[in-house]
């Protein structure tokens, strides 16, 4: 039988990690970090995602404010309101959630968060930091990803890793981080040909592809870590409504350990993004560094521990 990675223990491990920063950033008298929040219109599964958020932030010491603007905000209002939170010294997270309405320029408007406030790692100065390795803020799901592997395989030197999956927000970065920690990364996708046979040779697979059910038993190598970041909703046999990953997680149990869905990778990327606050909040309460100071930095990989 392959382990589970226990998703939910793991970010918990992890809240209690920024909880304890939160407090010695207070304890040396700074302001208690801040996560703005913006919401634009009234998409469910963004209420939803937002409702998380704000009440994650509590459970940490983290003050939250919520920005809930009507569905018809003008890109000028909204790229104001962003202007305003990049300024205000109390905020030191701020997120935008997508997706948003068809008339606002999504691009430019997650270009318009001060890249020292991006929580969620999205700015292209970001991208750029996390692809040259040299630090920047790490988009949550990525080093959620990173911290689960960590927590069954903490060195990846020479391993064969096969991302599946080439979004902005999880593929990419996520091959980016396992370079960074020395593997041979494979990044592929549902058009790469011999999909089963490359996976067949991974130490670690992560499957990013938005695709149901698509890692079959027989892709696996027995041993293999298998990491599940898919979440689709399916109607089960019963009748009832299931959610299943991208992995066939029935037919994998010769893998060495699994990401459950759910209880996986979800609940690390709420507690991901807290760490992401503090660490946004500790870097403007120290010295900022000199412009380019940070290109000269090695990637500080103790932080993909989450104790
Ligand atoms: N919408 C779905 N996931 C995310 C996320 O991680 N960040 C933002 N800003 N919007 C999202």
């Amino acid at each position: 039988m392959a382990d589970i990675i226990d998703g939910r223990a793991i970010a918990r491990q992890l809240d209690e990690k920024t909880k304890a920063e939160v407090d010695a950033l207070v304890a040396a008298g700074n302001p208690a970090p801040g996560l703005a929040v913006v919401l634009v219109g009234d998409d469910g599964a963004s209420q939803v995602y937002v409702r998380r958020k704000i009440k994650a932030c509590e459970k940490v010491g983290i003050r939250s404010i919520e920005h809930r603007l009507p569905a018809d905000t003008t890109q000028e209002h909204l790229l104001a309101v962003i202007d305003q939170l990049n300024k205000d010294p109390q905020i030191h997270g701020v997120l935008c959630q997508v997706p948003l309405p068809d008339h606002i320029d999504t691009r430019l408007v997650l270009r318009s968060i001060s890249p020292d406030k991006d929580v969620d790692g999205f700015h292209p100065v970001n991208v750029g930091r996390l692809t040259t390795g040299t630090g920047g803020i790490v988009p949550c799901t990525p080093l959620g990803v990173m911290m689960l592997i960590n927590s069954v395989l903490p060195d990846l030197k020479g391993k064969d890793v096969v991302v599946i999956g080439k979004s902005n927000i999880v593929g990419k970065p996520v091959a980016n981080l396992l370079l960074d920690a020395e593997a041979t990364v494979t990044v592929t996708h549902i058009y790469t040909e011999n999909l089963p046979d490359i996976c067949r040779k991974a130490d670690v697979i992560v499957a990013a592809a938005g695709a149901p059910e698509l890692v079959k038993g027989y892709w696996v190598k027995p041993g293999a870590v298998l990491i599940d970041v898919g979440i689709t909703r399916k109607m089960g046999e019963d009748g009832k409504e299931k959610l299943v990953g991208d992995i066939a997680f029935d037919e994998v149990q010769h893998a060495k350990a699994i990401t459950p869905v759910p209880g996986g990778v979800g609940p690390m990327t709420i507690a991901c993004l807290l760490a992401n606050t503090v660490q946004a909040a500790r870097n403007l309460a120290s010295e900022a560094p000199a412009e380019g100071d940070d290109y000269a930095d090695a990637p500080d990989r103790s932080m993909y521990s989450a104790s």
